[in-house]
């Protein structure tokens, strides 16, 4: 084993053995015998791409696209949000047509990283997979956190029925460490307890909303896009509420000045928005226990892209219409904006369905991240970058039990320790790599393997996978010209994820490689023997 460990180590082979595509027959093959049961038809797609996509992003963060911060780090793009929106929607369906040529082609778990591996080799693969995991695992618990913020705000509506423990909780027991640090230096009587001098935080409702929804995956997928189906009814059945109620009170002085930032103002609120978009892709990476992908997968992510842009229009037409937009917008707005216009025009009852309909939404947006994580580390186990007992099934459920309770506890150490504004950040420059490297690798396959049947094909390719490429990338570039510790974060990232690679997830796949050598080496002696 050492002998041929060392070799493969050292051989002027190297690249060539990290460079090494992983068959997309294989794949199908290797997916035959995971075990995972195709229960998802077109419209559990559909629900599931919808709950994945409209979460903190439009109930949260279009409030700061379309006024700016207060703290002058973000441009607002005033009522031309509509047309940010539209530019990262733009971007984000020239990547899904490339998701679903491959999501029709190879049907199996791990979504791009699956996808790179067919193209680009093992090396590019774990770093996908690793880059994955700012999307979905940092996403994950950057929801949590969201959620946590809209269940406190929720419980304060209730001031006058319930303690005030409860409908003001202690700072120390919602927020992560460094926003309570922000709140003490703000607030200095502030208390947060502490251990031998180290401050103690712990943001209770994440990690009860984090584990819940870990219960809820490893009790299965079926059962989660049932979950995700009511809470996807609720949250856009409050938007509709928004839209119609709000629609009464929009003062079309309000839409002008158009762009009161000009082309800045857009494309900062273009990159900000794009959050709201994230997961869609996360359909692709559940292609396994898609009952028929060929067809189903396509009409699921587009779909449900297409609806998710027509509600973000409509919201934002909507939002801009009744808040000025040009002048500073209030905290709350910031915050909660469809909440606080509907208090602004006295519907305080609006108010609190919209803030249930936000939990709601971010529920069915982390069902989605954990999942999506989820599936991906288990194609990754399947390839041996990590360890195979997590392609272990749950004996009753045929669900990744023992990695989804495993995503699930890293997610509550990580809403422990991590700064979460820079967690946010870190979540797109993930889900922006991920696209480029998606439609680029459309381009290799097409070249490689041209012949290979693909029951959905990108229109117009290369033009429209290049243009992904490029609209991705701009609004990538656009955000790491500006200061901010996400942009230095990222590389250290992939650096990190690149040392793991060299020192474990290499290591590992050519001592399993050469455990398959060893066995086929018996095989053959024992047919000789015979
Ligand atoms: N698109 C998801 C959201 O807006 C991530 O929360």
């Amino acid at each position: 084993m050492a002998e041929k460990y060392s070799r493969a180590t050292l051989s002027r082979n190297f690249l060539k053995t990290i460079t090494r595509v992983k068959k997309p027959d294989e794949m199908l093959e290797d997916a035959k015998s995971g075990g995972l049961e195709k229960t998802l038809g077109v419209w559990d797609l559909i629900i599931l791409g919808v709950g994945a996509i409209i979460g903190s992003g439009i109930f949260a963060i279009v409030g700061i696209a379309a006024a700016g911060n207060v703290d002058g780090s973000s441009l607002g793009a005033g009522p031309a949000l509509i047309v940010s929106m539209i530019i990262a929607a733009i971007a984000c369906i020239f990547s899904a047509l490339c998701y679903s040529e491959f999501a029709t082609m190879i049907p199996v778990s791990g979504g791009a990283y699956t996808y790179t591996f067919a193209t680009l080799g093992e090396f590019a693969a774990w770093m996908v997979g690793w880059v994955l995991m700012l999307e979905y695992a940092i996403g994950f618990i950057a929801v949590a956190c969201a959620w946590s913020n809209h269940f406190v705000q929720f419980l304060s509506g209730f001031q006058n029925i319930l303690p005030a423990w409860i409908s003001n909780p202690p700072v120390w027991l919602v927020n992560d460490p460094f926003t309570a640090s922000k709140i003490v230096a703000t607030n200095p009587g502030t208390f947060i307890p502490t251990l031998f001098g180290v401050p103690i935080c712990i943001n209770l409702p994440a990690i009860l909303i984090v584990l819940l929804c870990t219960v809820i995956l490893v009790k299965g997928t079926k059962d989660s896009a049932k979950m995700a189906g009511i809470m996807v009814f609720v949250k856009l059945a409050v938007i509709a509420l928004f839209v119609v109620a709000g629609a009464f009170y929009v003062r079309p002085e309000n839409w002008t000045p158009f762009a009161p930032n000009g082309a800045a103002g857009i494309f900062a609120g273009a990159f900000l928005i794009f959050f709201a978009y994230i997961g869609f892709d996360a359909l692709a990476t559940a292609a396994e226990e898609c009952k028929n992908p060929q067809k189903d997968l396509p009409v699921g992510i587009i779909g449900s892209l297409i609806i998710t842009t027509v509600v973000y229009v409509l919201v934002a037409l909507v939002l801009t219409g009744m808040q000025d937009t040009s002048v500073e917008a209030p905290a709350e707005f910031l915050k909660a904006p469809m909440a606080y216009c509907m208090m602004l025009a006295n519907q305080n009852w609006a108010a609190g369905l919209i803030s249930i309909g936000s939990l709601a939404g971010l529920t069915s947006v982390l069902l989605v991240l954990e999942m999506a994580a989820t599936r991906i580390l288990f194609a990754m186990s399947r390839d041996h970058f990590i360890s195979a007992r997590f392609q272990k099934l749950h004996p009753k459920f045929h669900t990744p039990s023992l990695l989804t309770w495993t995503v699930g506890i890293l997610a509550v150490v990580g809403i422990l320790t991590l700064n979460l504004d820079v967690a946010a950040e870190l979540c797109n420059y993930g889900t922006f790599t991920s696209f480029i490297i998606v439609c680029v690798a459309v381009l290799i396959l097409r070249k490689t393997d041209p012949d290979r049947p693909r029951p959905f094909k990108v229109p117009f390719s290369p033009i429209v996978p290049s243009l992904g490429i490029i609209t991705c990338g701009g609004l990538m570039v656009y955000k790491s010209l500006q200061p901010s510790g996400s942009a230095v974060l990222f590389p250290v990232w992939l650096g990190v994820g690149a040392m793991i690679y060299l020192l474990y997830g290499f290591v590992k796949n050519r001592l399993n490689e050469n455990k398959i050598h060893k066995q086929l080496v018996e095989q053959k002696k024992q047919e000789l023997c015979k």
